[in-house]
């Protein structure tokens, strides 16, 4: 078995999953000069993430904060495929970002391991999976860690690292120094533990959000406005749930509710909502309707 590549020889990453996450972790990536392969089992996927990234760097570029040459440099080392199988086999790194379902990223990462060289790192996206249990589904526990972005990732500076019990120093060191060549903070999460740091600290705020609301204690726009006057939040509560995804939104409560019971326990609006597919921005609904906007 062969070592993990040191971050600063890693060159070709596969960004699996190319979703509300994916498509801008893999824009970070390759800005910073990486070859990426963005997988998706769906074609649709791949397509509106792509026309997600153009327009990001797009963005970017009439911001001042890239050239028109760094962007297009960064769109080309994005290259979109349905076939695991041989991006996969051409990966130094792999960040698996997939739905948050437990099952469906044990699947891809048992996959991931029969495909990959076994030196490659896997980091997984996850929000609150115990880091653990998603390396308990590959041969290579210690090269399996939590590598939590935020979105959206071209935003947003901070990477939350968590160590499985299995996960190296080794791991631990290479995911710093790739995180740092994207030019991220991170943080790290000593012990594996559903939630980690910041998804425990979130998900409070956004339930206790969503219950204000249920309650008729306050309509959207004062509970976005509470947090963002007097805590300094860059966007509301409800409004960072409806750019997330409130399906996710919902995921991520049922799985900390199964560990640490009620205190995480999605509100009734919450499951509504989702059960009508106003999932939030990306369906054109969610706590507020964006199909008017
Ligand atoms: N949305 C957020 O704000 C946010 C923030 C931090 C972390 N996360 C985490 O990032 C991960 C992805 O979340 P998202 O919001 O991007 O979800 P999403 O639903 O927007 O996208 C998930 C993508 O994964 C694809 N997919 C599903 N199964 C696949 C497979 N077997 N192989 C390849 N692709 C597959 C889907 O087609 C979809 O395009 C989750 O673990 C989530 O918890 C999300």
């Amino acid at each position: 078995m062969s070592e993990p590549l040191p971050a600063g020889e890693i060159e070709r990453v596969a960004v699996v999953g190319a979703g509300t996450m994916g498509h801008g972790i893999a824009q970070v990536i390759a800005g910073a000069g990486l070859q990426v392969t963005l997988v998706d089992v769906s074609d649709q996927a791949l397509e509106a993430a792509l026309e997600r990234v153009r327009r990001s760097l797009g963005r970017m570029v009439k911001a001042g904060r890239i050239s028109e040459e760094q962007a297009e440099g960064a769109r080309a080392r994005i290259v979109p495929s349905t076939d695991l199988e041989s991006a996969a086999g051409d990966a130094q790194h792999v960040v698996e970002t997939v739905i948050e379902d437990l099952e469906a990223k044990q699947q891809v990462l048992g996959r991931l391991d029969a495909l990959c060289a076994s030196e490659v790192i896997f980091a997984s996206n996850t929000s609150q999976f115990s880091i653990s249990r998603l390396a308990a589904a590959t041969s290579r526990p210690d090269r399996v860690i939590g590598s939590h972005w935020f979105n959206p990732p071209p935003m947003m500076d901070l990477i939350e690292v968590v160590r499985g019990v299995a996960t190296s120093q080794q791991t631990l060191e290479v995911t710093l120094g790739l995180a740092e060549r994207y030019g991220r903070q991170t943080v790290v999460c000593k012990k594996d533990t559903q939630g980690f740091i910041t998804s425990r600290l979130i998900s409070t705020l956004a339930l206790e959000a969503m219950r204000i609301l249920e309650e008729g204690i306050a309509d959207v726009e004062d509970i976005n406005r509470a947090c963002v006057l007097a805590f300094n939040h860059a966007m509301g509560p409800l409004d960072t749930i409806d750019f997330s995804g409130l399906d996710t939104t919902l995921k991520v409560a049922e799985a900390m509710t199964s560990h640490y019971g009620e205190r995480f326990m999605a509100p009734q609006n919450l499951r509504t909502l989702v059960a009508a597919g106003h999932l939030g921005a990306k369906s054109g609904r969610g706590f507020r309707d964006y199909e008017k906007a």
